[in-house]
């Protein structure tokens, strides 16, 4: 073989891998990969892809006006003593445990407690804990906040988390008045 032929057999795999570099550039950009909102396929009892584009929606939940007005503060003092106090504290200037004190945290800000290391998402929340935001988040706190470093699932029965709000609200020496329905 002399060094002519060596080079075209340089030559040719040279080109080679030149042709297979741009077609797959080329092939990039034509196919561009779209994600669905929803699932093409829903498949039955399957849990829903939550977050997975970071518009995870709320779900409807019942108002909650309706279900304060009749609320049992008793109850949801013991529902909290039973769920939240593991981690949260409720008396006025309590300290906080793995999550903060809860006293005057109903019209407090998302946040509320000096010094707290709350997530990010919690940080980037603005406004008041509202009676509304409240019976979101304590449906599913991962879905109010994404990536929330309070580790709870929720409570899914309405009338026990309106409860347990109604008991938050009564945390603090001025409650937030109820909301009129
Ligand atoms: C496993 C521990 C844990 C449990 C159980 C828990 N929490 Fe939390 N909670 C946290 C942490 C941690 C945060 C801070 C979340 C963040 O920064 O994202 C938090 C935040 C909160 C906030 C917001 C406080 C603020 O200052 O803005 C409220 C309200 C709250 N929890 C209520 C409850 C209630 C009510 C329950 C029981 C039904 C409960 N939590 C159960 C750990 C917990």
């Amino acid at each position: 073989m002399d060094s002519m032929e060596i080079n075209k057999g340089m030559a040719a795999i040279l080109v080679a891998g030149i042709m297979f570099f741009l077609t797959g550039l080329i092939g990039m950009h034509l196919v561009t990969e779209t994600r669905l909102e929803k699932p093409a396929i829903a498949i039955q009892g399957a849990p829903e892809a939550v977050a997975a584009t970071g518009a995870a929606k709320p779900e409807a939940l019942p108002p909650i006006g309706p279900m304060l007005a009749k609320a049992d503060v008793a109850a949801g003092e013991s529902t909290v003593k039973k769920l939240c106090s593991s981690c949260h504290t409720v008396a006025e200037g309590g300290k906080a445990g793995v999550g903060p004190n809860l006293y005057a945290v109903v019209g407090g800000a998302h946040g509320h407690m000096e010094g707290f290391n709350y997530s990010a998402g919690m940080k980037a929340k603005a406004g008041p804990w509202t009676f509304d935001a409240l019976n979101a988040w304590l449906h599913k706190p991962a879905l109010y906040i994404p990536g929330t470093r309070m580790a709870f699932a929720g409570i899914n029965n309405d009338q026990q988390r309106a409860d347990v709000i109604a008991y938050l609200r009564s945390l603090s020496h001025t409650p937030v008045p109820l909301p009129a329905n």
